[in-house]
């Protein structure tokens, strides 16, 4: 049998100058023109047919196996976050106020090795590899454009995969979860408006201030008293923004916030509730409020049988390490769930966290930073569960 992870420790230099140059030289969403070009440059130069521009910054490459057979797309992200770096790595950002703090510097690496890997084995590849480099996974609607420029067509594909490098657990552990994996994301902004006056004189006046207290208040009692409690939710107030001096009482405070849930049922809940609440806690302060409700992501919920084949791919790969599959779940929430709405696929964890190294920061911290020993684990897990899903196998 091929042993995919001795071929990926083989390319881990490769791997390693590629991670390395790409977090050297961040780029936020949207704007991952250098990024996109060395992408662009090594797919071309396996031979592979490149598309670029896709979604903006997106590009495809086509990895043709020589026998009839399935079409599975594998998808890595490519951008970086508006952070200062402060880690003293000497390959930290050369770009002030951009860092690649949450790996997807490592994704675009390790999907470019396995390009490779799957290209040495073209000859007895059967179907299709639709190899995806998509822009501006932060919030911003990568994934939503790359489908919209037609990704998921021509040819049409049967099966998604991806993974993110994951520094909430150790190098050594894989989180392959069938069902929900990642939360679905909702963000709120909520304006409480009342009416504006002198500190000293608040009968004159109706006071946001009070009400907007009530409101993020009563709001907790969503999580507490709505959702059963062996479901999960979160809502979290994050941002109150009102007044500007100690003796005037604003016109209107603003709330901003995120809602997290995996279930639709749940979902539904506590978006009606979220409406109930903030209107009748300001009502009851004399306020109105002023709702705006965005959907951020969907949940990102893996096909039990595709997680399946990932799991087992990753059983065989690295029997003795901890490969998880008691359902890990994370309330983060990831565009790829866009993807996994339209096509059954797998979204996966691979750990990157080593503390006797200092390398445990969390994702999104500026002093984020991997354990790259771990990037050979994914190229070489990824690389196996494509060919293991484009031959029907299951273990
Ligand atoms: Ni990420």
């Amino acid at each position: 049998m091929t042993d995919f992870l001795s071929e990926a420790q083989a390319l881990f230099e490769y791997t390693q100058t590629l991670r390395r140059d790409f977090h050297m030289h961040p780029e936020l969403g949207f704007q991952e023109v250098r990024t996109a070009g060395i992408v662009a440059k090594e797919l071309t130069a396996l031979g592979l047919e490149v598309t670029t521009g896709v979604g903006g910054t997106g590009v495809i490459a086509i990895l043709g196996g020589t026998k009839p057979g399935p079409v599975v797309l594998v998808r890595a992200d490519m951008d970086a976050l508006p952070i200062t770096e402060e880690t003293e790595a000497a390959y930290a950002s050369q770009t002030k106020g951009v860092m690649h703090a949450c790996g997807h510097d490592a994704h675009t690496a390790v999907l470019l090795t396995v390009a490779r890997m799957l290209h040495a084995r073209r000859a007895e590849l059967p179907g299709t590899v639709k190899l995806v480099f998509q822009p501006a996974e932060e919030g911003m609607g990568g994934a939503e454009k790359m489908i919209e420029a037609g990704v998921l067509e021509n040819p049409k594909v049967d099966a998604a995969l991806a993974l993110h490098v994951w520094n909430e657990r150790p190098v050594g552990w894989f989180g392959i979860a069938g069902g929900p994996t990642m939360a679905g994301a909702e963000i709120f902004k909520v304006r409480v408006i009342g009416k504006g006056g002198h500190g000293a004189v608040p009968h004159l006046a109706v006071d946001p201030v009070l009400a907007a207290a009530q409101v993020v208040s009563a709001l907790q009692g969503i999580v507490s008293r709505n959702v059963p409690p062996l479901q999960t939710a979160v809502v979290s107030v994050c941002t109150v923004h009102g007044g500007e001096t100690f003796n005037v009482i604003p016109p209107a405070v603003e709330l901003t916030g995120t809602i997290r849930t995996f279930d639709a049922a749940v979902r539904q809940t506590v978006l009606a509730r979220f409406e109930q609440t903030v209107q009748a806690a300001a009502g009851a302060m004399g306020c109105r409020a002023e709702i705006d409700l965005q959907r951020l992501t969907p949940a990102t919920v893996n096909d039990p049988g595709a997680a399946a084949r990932v799991q087992a791919t990753a059983r065989r790969l690295f029997p003795k390490t901890d490969v998880d599959t008691t359902n890990y779940v994370t309330m983060g929430s990831e565009d790829f769930a866009f993807i996994l709405e339209k096509t059954p696929g797998c979204f996966f964890f691979i750990g990157t966290a080593n503390p006797d190294k200092g390398l445990d920061a969390a994702h999104h911290h500026p002093k984020f930073d991997i354990d790259e020993s771990a990037l050979p684990h994914a190229a070489a897990l990824m690389t196996a569960a494509v060919v293991d899903l484009l031959s029907g196998k299951t273990g």
